[in-house]
């Protein structure tokens, strides 16, 4: 069995962040969403795996090497344009041969991994198995309507009007079957062959499609809240570990996991935190569910919930919640005269100022 990765597109969802970085990329817990994703797939006994990347390649290419630290043996696969993950399938096709594979979405987050469902899938290998999860607005997701035996009978892709809250998740297993059905189907109204309308494919086809439904799901819908949330139930499982530096003045408690070479003076740190390499804390409070990557700053300020990514400084400027910083961001208090806000956004930016 293999793996096929997807690690293109642009990530219009989470602008700013976005703007700079491949939101395959975007960290929870100071990892990048698609290290997860990787060590699931070798988890489950996969090694070879086929990334399909896009314009960010390169940023793709040198996090991720040739795969060897996660266990596996990585293949980059150039997709020119973003043409649909069934295009993927398409040009994948080589790298696939014949062999049953698991296509994983590199922007999806699955608490709890794939292993019990690849297990699955290799004992029963239907055509094809999709995992569902009920989501709020399943409008930016496909669609899927079971029958009342809980069979899969039809599939839509970001239906105006959907018929279920049941989204497609993005991990879906497939048997060779799905090549004739990628190579069947035309491009959507969006202008992508759509994995969802191959999947329809194979239903009408009258082949095996199965279904299990999932909790613990996270994509990037362009909701910081979301990443927020996810960025928490991670966090929730941290080990703790010190590898930095703490003085005596510092008070730490509950689950903290603190970074070669970080440095902690005078604060107190109420987990789960996880506080990046490099990364210096003096005289603040870091509350639960925040992320600090490596080579911040953090003085005389108190920050809870949040992500902060790295070479970012919060100096001087009291309270911050439910926030996500992006890179090499100077968060400092304006000077007294005249009272006022000073901003240097970039685009896309939110702000929610407590005046
Ligand atoms: C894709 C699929 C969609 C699925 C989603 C899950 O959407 O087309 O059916 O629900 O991934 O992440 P996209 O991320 O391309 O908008």
């Amino acid at each position: 069995m293999k793996a096929l990765v997807l690690s293109g597109g642009a990530g219009t969802r989470l602008r700013p962040i976005t703007h700079t970085s491949a939101k395959q990329l975007v960290p929870v817990a100071n990892k990048p969403v698609l290290f997860y994703g990787l060590e699931s797939i070798a988890a489950a006994g996969i090694r070879q795996v086929g990334i399909i990347v896009g314009d960010t390649a390169e940023e793709i290419r040198a996090a991720v090497g040739d795969g060897s630290r996660f266990g596996l043996d990585v293949t980059y696969i150039p997709q020119h344009a973003p043409l649909g993950l069934a295009h993927a399938v398409l040009i994948a096709r080589e790298f696939l041969g014949d062999d049953d594979f698991v296509m994983y979405l590199g922007d999806n987050f699955i608490v709890g991994g794939i292993t019990e469902l690849v297990e699955e899938f290799r004992a029963t290998r239907p055509a094809a198995q999709i995992l569902l999860t009920k989501v709020p607005d399943p409008r930016a997701f496909g669609v899927a309507e079971l029958d009342v035996d809980g069979r899969v009978a039809r599939l839509e892709e970001k239906p105006a009007a959907p018929r279920s809250d049941l989204a497609l998740v993005g991990v879906y297993l497939f048997t060779s079957a799905v090549h004739e059905a990628v190579r069947s189907i035309e491009p959507s109204a969006r202008g992508e062959l759509e994995i969802t309308d191959a999947l329809q494919w194979l239903i009408d086809e009258r082949r095996t499609v199965t279904s299990t439904v999932i909790s613990g799901y996270w994509k990037d819908t362009g909701n910081v809240a979301d990443m927020l949330e996810v960025n928490r139930s991670v966090l929730e499982l941290l080990t703790p570990r010190n590898d930095g530096s703490v003085d005596d003045a510092t008070e730490i408690i509950g689950r903290v996991r603190i970074g070669g070479g970080a440095t902690v003076r005078g604060s107190r740190i109420v987990g789960p935190v996880i506080i990046g390499a490099g990364t210096v804390v003096e005289n603040s409070y870091i509350g639960p569910s925040t992320s600090i990557a490596e080579n911040c700053r953090v003085t005389d300020s108190e920050i809870e919930y949040s992500i902060v990514l790295s070479g970012s400084s919060l100096l001087g400027v009291g309270r911050v919640e439910a926030s996500l910083i992006g890179r090499n961001v100077e968060i400092t208090p304006a000077p007294p005269i005249p009272a006022a806000h000073r901003l240097v956004l970039g685009d896309h930016s939110k702000v929610q100022i407590s005046a």
